[in-house]
């Protein structure tokens, strides 16, 4: 399973990742810059932030109510944002792309 994290400037990381890892985990894990984490996975940092493409939001889910609360506060919260700390690797994502905001660059 691979999923692709596109930064704010266009470049791709593709990353191998494997089902029951946290998305965030796996972006430190592989140096994928603008991937912070900083909480460590408590969905109080803000600075996992990634957006979901469209086409795949469905698929990997809305955010539950306190990742809603730590969304709710970010400038650059789009539709399909997620905190990546609170997004477990399914084996069905293998293909996904997240993007990057701005700020994480
Ligand atoms: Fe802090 Fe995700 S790592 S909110």
């Amino acid at each position: 399973t691979v999923v692709r994290f596109v930064s704010h400037d266009g470049k791709t990381h593709a990353v191998p990742v494997e089902e029951g890892q946290s998305l965030m985990q796996v972006a430190t894990n592989n140096a994928v810059p603008g991937i912070d984490g900083d909480c460590g996975g408590e969905a109080a940092c803000g600075t996992c932030h990634v957006i979901v493409d469209p086409q795949w939001s469905e698929c990997v889910g809305p955010p539950g109510a306190d990742e809603e609360e730590m969304l709710a506060m970010n400038p650059e919260r789009e539709p399909t944002s997620r905190l990546s700390c609170q997004m477990v690797v399914s084996d069905v994502w293998d293909g996904l792309s997240v993007r990057l905001p701005e700020f994480q660059m």
